[in-house]
This record gives structure tokens, C-alpha cells and sequence, in this order.
């Protein structure tokens, strides 16, 4: 940027004189200074970097396939898995059966809320609502 302003305050010195080097320093000018030319080499660092972003943020929000699992095994097992403080037990048809009544739905919205011994979002706060799905869809009897 600074040798543009330095080349047009050149031009614009010279201007009225008229010689060979003039024609050369305006002619240089004339090129770089065209608003294409400019946007055409600021672009690519702004586009690199907002492409960038996004995939950075796409990232960070996706939930990959065993999301569900995962996040049973590290966070609600500890009391799922054998029913402590009569948690309903991993995958235990006579456990979630009366539960199920309510749907996915139903079960999520107590989950986030939490019920008794059953802690708000199960101890998992930074969980998100399909993040607690997934884990709810992992915990309860599979359809055979
Ligand atoms: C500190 C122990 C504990 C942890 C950790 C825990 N739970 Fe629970 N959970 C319980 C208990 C106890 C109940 C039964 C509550 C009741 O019915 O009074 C329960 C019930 C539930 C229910 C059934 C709600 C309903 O519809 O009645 C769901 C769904 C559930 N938990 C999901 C989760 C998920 C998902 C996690 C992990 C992110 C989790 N829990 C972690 C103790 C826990």
C-alpha cells in the first residue's frame, strides 16, 4: 500500500511534465491501482482466512456417529450402568419402559432438567440438546 501512495504522489508530481519516465511511473500506476486489481490481492487473504473459520467452527460443532456412546461411557455410566440411586439401567427393558411413555422427547426434557438423583444434563453442562439425544438414544433398549 505504501509504495502505491509513494508511486502516486510520484505521478502526481511529475504530471504536466511529459517525458519517458513519467509515461513509465504513471503507466505502472495506472495497472495496480485499478479497484479489481486491488480487491484481486486483498481477496485471497480474506477469503483463506473466513474459509478457514468456518471449518473450524464446522468442526467443533459436529457430532460424530458414536457421539452417543462416547458420552455414555464417560459421563453417565458411572451411575447408568449399574442404577445408582435407581438410575434406569443401561439399555434395561423393565427399567425404561414406564419412562419411554413420554418419548425421546419427554426423556431429553427431564434429562436437561434433571429428577432427583438424576443430575441437571447428567453432570454434563457444556452438552449440548443433540449431544443428551444421542446419549439417551445409546442408554435406552435398542429396537430389535
Ligand atoms: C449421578 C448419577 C447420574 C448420572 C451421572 C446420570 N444420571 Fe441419568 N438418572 C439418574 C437417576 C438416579 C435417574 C432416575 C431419576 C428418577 O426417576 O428419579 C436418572 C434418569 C435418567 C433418565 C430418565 C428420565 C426420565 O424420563 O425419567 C434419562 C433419560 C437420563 N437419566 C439420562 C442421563 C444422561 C444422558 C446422562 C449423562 C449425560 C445421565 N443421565 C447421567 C442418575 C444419573
Amino acid at each position: 500500500m505504501r509504495k502505491i501512495l509513494t508511486l502516486l504522489v510520484h505521478c502526481a508530481m511529475l504530471l504536466g511534465i511529459p517525458s519517458l519516465s513519467i509515461a513509465a511511473s504513471c503507466g505502472q500506476l495506472t495497472e495496480p491501482m485499478t479497484k479489481e486489481a486491488i480487491f484481486e490481492r486483498i481477496k485471497p487473504v480474506g477469503s483463506v482466512e473466513s474459509e478457514g473459520g468456518v471449518v473450524a467452527a464446522a468442526v467443533t460443532t459436529e457430532l460424530s456417529e458414536t457421539a452417543g456412546e462416547d458420552r455414555y461411557k464417560s459421563t453417565c455410566a458411572v451411575c447408568h450402568a449399574t442404577g445408582v440411586g435407581g438410575a434406569p439401567k443401561f439399555r434395561n427393558e423393565a427399567d425404561w419402559k414406564p419412562r419411554m411413555d413420554v418419548g425421546i422427547d419427554g426423556m431429553l426434557a427431564i434429562a436437561i432438567k434433571g429428577k432427583g438423583s438424576m443430575p441437571p444434563k447428567g453432570t454434563c453442562m457444556q452438552c449440548s440438546d443433540k449431544e443428551l439425544r444421542m446419549t439417551i438414544e445409546y442408554m435406552i433398549p435398542q429396537k430389535k
